[in-house]
């Protein structure tokens, strides 16, 4: 459920009219509905109640400080990758103690950061970057809190560019070697040993690889302790999936998720962290573009937007589906047309949808991207020096943009032109 809801005629962000912030802000735009961000931020929390646990939204998935601040409020930690969103969750006001951090190629100087700005763990993906980090940590007269992250060659079930969780991806250490791998850790004075990270996947839609990455993981926690390591804390990762269209999918749902955490490992008394990022964010967004020209092909017309590929890579790089609605309501039984669905950019890829059935569009018009709150805005990138689509937040009849769509000067003056040119 979210709150981008036809009313009066017309599409609303929570009470806010669709069409109304386009007029002010311009397009293309990402647009967040606070109400959904926290209803499924709650949904986890919710799924979770009894157990000790802390919610580490994935905020790679959409990381403007605004979202992050909300959800912090609501009691969110961040799982973070980089020394930038770990920078990012610190500015948004998230403490150190609630900030994992993830990510198979941290550099010792994210590392020294992140140390220095307080920690809850680092998940340590590699033995050489065990070794870097117990270096780092012992320069600063340190240890550095980890969990490690295995591999529990778990078949995820989603797109292959998404997929962790086999022996043959880039992640974690082989679930096979943790107990040499957890024994080397133990022996390094820079690190205490706190629990154990898994992440199988991202837009899992069903339950049951993440019942097999579990039970693994338990069986791993009582091997662990047998070999004398304290592990207290299991970091299960994200990856629940959200339905892209309104129709024919639906993926297992929080609390059938939050029930088989407790089914899997609940008996450990471990405290649980998850990473959820896309059922946090993804359908609390959408990105509103306006229709330039309708322009008729052989066989086919076509609906060129003002958003492209660099706005929404998600059709172009996973050949992702994303509901595309009218802004105005279309009227019961009202001329559907098939339309190829592209923007100006100036490759083939830029195609959003091929053949898509629509309510009959003319220029001038406002198309929404449904679903587009994961995955969408971070993303994006200024191929074609198109500047980064501004985000806006909307609270119930308020809304603010969060973040500002670039000048063309301040795009330019980035670059430096060296002085013997
Ligand atoms: N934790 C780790 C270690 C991850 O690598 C990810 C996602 C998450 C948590 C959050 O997963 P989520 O709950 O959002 O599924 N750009 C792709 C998705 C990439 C996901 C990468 N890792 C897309 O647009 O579909």
């Amino acid at each position: 459920m979210d709150h981008f809801l036809y009313r009066n005629g017309e599409l609303y962000a929570e009470d806010v009219p669709v069409a109304e912030i386009a007029a002010q802000v311009g397009t293309p735009f990402y647009c967040y509905s606070t109400a959904t961000l926290t209803r499924h931020f709650r949904l986890f929390d919710e799924a979770l109640a009894g157990t000790e646990h802390l919610i580490c939204y994935a905020m790679k998935a959409a990381s403007n400080l605004a979202i992050l601040k909300t959800l912090a409020e609501l009691g969110a930690g961040m799982d973070v990758v980089s020394g930038g969103e770990y920078a990012r969750a610190k500015a948004a006001g998230v403490l150190g103690e609630r900030i994992v951090f993830s990510g198979v190629g941290k550099t010792r100087q994210e590392m020294r950061m992140a140390l220095e700005g307080g920690i809850r763990q680092f998940n340590v993906e590699s033995e050489p970057e065990m070794v870097a980090l117990n270096e780092v940590a012992l320069s600063l007269g340190l240890r550095a809190p980890i969990t490690v992250r295995v591999n529990p060659d778990v078949d995820a079930k989603t797109h292959a560019k998404i997929a962790t969780g086999k022996s043959e991806n880039k992640f974690g250490i082989p679930i096979a070697r943790a107990r040499e791998v957890y024994a080397e850790a133990a022996a390094m004075p820079g690190l205490e040993v706190v629990g154990i990270d898994v992440h199988i996947g991202s837009q899992l839609t069903e339950l049951e690889p993440f019942r097999l990455a579990y039970e693994k993981v338990a069986d791993l926690t009582e091997a662990l302790r047998a070999d004398g390591h304290d592990i207290r804390r299991l970091d299960l990762g994200g990856g629940l999936g959200i339905p892209y269209t309104r129709s024919n999918e639906a993926p297992p749902l929080p609390v059938e998720y939050g029930q088989l955490i407790k089914d899997t490992v609940g008996h450990l008394g471990c405290e649980i962290e998850i990473e959820p990022g896309r059922l946090v964010v993804g359908n609390a967004g959408i990105l509103v573009s306006e229709v330039i020209y309708l322009k008729a092909g052989e066989g086919r017309d076509f609906l060129i937007l003002d958003a492209a590929m660099n706005d929404l890579i998600r059709p172009a790089m996973y050949d992702a589906y994303h509901d595309i609605i009218p802004v105005r309501e279309p009227q019961p039984g009202a001329e559907q047309a098939a339309y190829d669905i592209v923007g100006p950019v100036c490759e083939s890829g830029d195609t959003f949808a091929k053949a898509r059935m629509m309510p009959a569009l003319a220029q001038g018009d406002l198309v929404a991207f449904r679903s587009a709150g994961a995955y969408g805005a971070v993303m994006a990138s200024e191929y074609n020096t198109r500047p980064l689509v501004p985000e806006v937040l909307v609270h119930e009849h308020q809304f603010a943009v969060i973040r500002a769509r670039p000048t063309f000067d301040e795009i330019i003056n980035r670059d430096t032109i060296p002085e013997w040119l």
